[in-house]
């Protein structure tokens, strides 16, 4: 295990294939204001929903080889469909350096069930992967789990889109599929699709249960930090640096529109890329 006192300064990596990350990235920067934070968004090569594992791993490789070569003390993986492929991987890879994966609540959906149905909204990536269909098989073997790919939502996002007429159709249609097999618990179980919230509201509700892990996510990156002894104590404010292997300018305006969050945006070195 990584020695305390000489990492706990240290960036903690962060990444996504795109801006779905940051919506946990916001959860992570409240609860954790002191940490130093390094996002990577692969823009360069999204969506991962449409991937192979094996693409996917190599990627969930290559950015972790970034990481690790800027010192990082952990690394975060705010994307369930990078976690499906990737994480067993790089933890058999990288033994010395704490991971932080992130999967859909199906635990918590298949507990708040009524009508023991429960619709999942991913992209193909994870729906496929043998960790999701055994987290599903573990958590919520009395359930029947609807499964509903969305990699049109991705785009959405990714374009900048998360409101308006064309945005509240192409969303309200799997929505309503799942509600109409009697779903009563919906999954967000990708890290894109909270941007989509408040077009996803308008059609279900407020009082529907839409579950997504941002927050969880930033408390069980909390106590693996706690549990390694690298929490950062120095009291300062931590920094943020982005960095994307697409284009720069977009990942800054979309961090801009989206997230209100003006930061300067570089490119993942070329060897990472
Ligand atoms: N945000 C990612 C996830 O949570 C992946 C989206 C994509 O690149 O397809 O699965």
């Amino acid at each position: 295990m990584i020695e305390a006192s000489e990492t706990s300064s240290h960036p903690i990596g962060v990444y996504d294939s795109g801006v779905g990350g940051l919506t946990v990235l916001s959860a992570i920067r409240e609860l954790l204001p002191h940490e130093n934070l390094i996002y990577v968004a692969d823009s360069g090569h999204l969506p991962y929903g449409q991937k192979s594992q094996d693409f996917v791993t190599e990627r969930a490789l290559a950015v972790t080889e970034y990481f690790i070569s800027k010192n990082a003390k952990a690394i975060a993986i705010p994307c369930n469909t990078a976690t499906a492929a990737a994480i067993k991987e790089l933890r058999s890879r990288y033994p010395h350096i704490p991971f932080i994966g992130i999967e859909p609540a199906i635990k918590p959906a298949a507990r708040m069930t009524k009508s023991g149905v429960i619709g999942v909204l991913a992209t193909t990536g994870t729906l496929v992967s043998r960790t999701f269909n055994e987290l599903v098989r573990r958590e919520a073997p009395n359930t029947q789990v609807l499964l509903k790919p969305c990699p049109g939502w991705v785009d959405l996002v990714e374009s900048g889109k998360i409101a308006g007429t064309e945005v509240e159709q192409l969303v309200a249609e799997p929505l309503k599929e799942l509600i109409d097999k009697q779903a009563d618990v919906l999954v967000l179980g990708c890290t894109h699709f909270p941007f989509l919230l408040e077009s996803i509201r308008n059609f279900v509700g407020l009082d529907f249960p839409v579950l997504e892990t941002g927050k969880p996510f930033a408390r069980q990156l909390h106590f693996q930090l706690d549990k390694n002894h690298i929490l950062n104590q120095s009291g300062e404010k931590g920094s943020l640096e982005l960095k994307t292997s697409g284009e720069p300018d977009r990942l800054r305006q979309l961090t801009s529109s989206l997230l209100h969050m003006n930061v300067a945006v570089e490119r993942l070195p070329q060897a990472y890329c």
